[in-house]
């Protein structure tokens, strides 16, 4: 996973231990973890409320001490980042791109991932895959040596049991042979406990947590095999064109506005951001309707004790609403209700 990336790219960049590695006030916990884990001293830089990098506070914060500036493709729409390896490349620091959120772009015919010295993507945030990463080393690295070991058999069998689930499938024979697949790939309880060692016992994907005795896992069988056949293209038209809908629906919405007017250029948006100017975690009422809208409350990093007002302000008042490739009409439409009724005030809505 990303996170994972991110550990490793500490010491693939050389970055010592001690040394400070400067990331968004605005940011979930799980980009922070791996920085700690690897001993580096983390501070924050400030965000402006268009979740743009505030470059007099960025500058400001650079040190002797100061290894590298993580910056982040906020749900796959590219930052300022040529002007951003400008300013590091001046200070002689490194550039972590962070790509968690890129289905692939450009800036200028050069693709994202490209600019930062390290760059990293989460594919289980586009793809129906149960783990994977890709940690891209582009310069400065001293040891590019990463020695990944393969998960037990019994999670190459939940990764797999993870793909098969997600293959769509026509007619009754299909279904039914793809519902025997599915039970059969799930490990046993015998199997689970004599085939796993210990520290594998926690080997989640779906949490929001770093587990350092899982770095060095490399991806699973299934995730690898769902990645070399996924149709990136079809995905991000996909997804831009939910992005459009959205767009022409909740542009002229009273109370709320959205963050971006178009979709990234070429590649799929991560989600839809909307900011609700008036209401605080508006999310919280659109998923009692139904729609798995997202906001990074929960996930705010608990070192980050210093004043960040803008920062704060994106925490509980930027919703993420979904734009995955297999959403319908329908559920675009439940979408824009959901969003209506949370922006004309607090309410606690009947679940759909
Ligand atoms: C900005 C950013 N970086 C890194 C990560 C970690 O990604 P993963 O879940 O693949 O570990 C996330 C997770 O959402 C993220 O939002």
């Amino acid at each position: 996973m990303a996170r994972n990336s991110i550990y490793h790219a500490v010491r693939l960049l050389g970055i010592r231990p001690g040394q400070t590695v400067l990331l968004p006030a605005y940011v979930c916990e799980t980009a922070v973890e791996p920085l700690i884990e690897a001993r580096v001293k983390v501070e924050f830089y400030a965000m402006t409320r268009n979740c743009e990098i505030d470059y007099d506070d960025l500058t400001a914060r650079i040190t002797a001490n100061t290894a590298a500036v993580l910056a982040v493709h906020y749900f796959g729409f590219p930052t300022t980042i040529e002007k951003l390896r400008a300013l590091c490349d001046e200070r002689g620091i490194a550039l972590i791109e962070d790509c968690a959120h890129v289905l692939f772009d450009r800036i200028h015919d050069r693709p994202l991932g490209t600019f930062g010295d390290a760059s990293m993507f989460s594919w289980r945030k586009f793809l129906p895959v149960f783990d994977g990463s890709t940690l891209r080393i582009n310069n400065r690295g001293n040891d590019m040596n990463l020695d990944l070991h393969n998960v037990p058999l019994s999670i190459q069998a939940r990764s797999t049991k993870h793909a098969i689930a997600n293959v769509p499938v026509v007619g009754r024979t299909l279904r039914t042979l793809k519902r025997i697949l599915v039970r059969r790939a799930a490990p046993t309880a015998s199997e689970t406990a004599s085939a796993r060692p210990p520290q594998v016992d926690a080997y989640e994907t779906n949490t929001d947590h770093f587990t350092l005795s899982n770095a060095d896992f490399a991806m699973t069988w299934a995730s690898r095999h769902s990645l070399g056949y996924s149709d990136f293209v079809a995905i991000a038209a996909a997804r831009r064109t939910n992005f459009a809908v959205l767009w022409s629906q909740l542009n002229n919405t009273s109370g709320v506005t959205p963050l971006h007017s178009k979709p990234p250029p070429e590649g799929g948006p991560w989600v839809f951001p909307l900011i609700f100017g008036e209401h605080h975690d508006a999310h919280k009422t659109i998923r009692k309707l139904g729609v798995p809208a997202v906001a990074w409350d929960g996930v705010r990093p608990s070192r980050l004790s210093q004043a960040f007002p803008d920062a704060d302000f994106l925490y509980h008042h930027l919703v993420f609403l979904p734009v995955h490739q297999s959403l319908d009409e329908v559920h675009l439409e439940r979408i824009v209700s959901a969003v209506e009724l949370a922006a004309s005030g607090p309410t606690d809505p009947k679940p759909r």
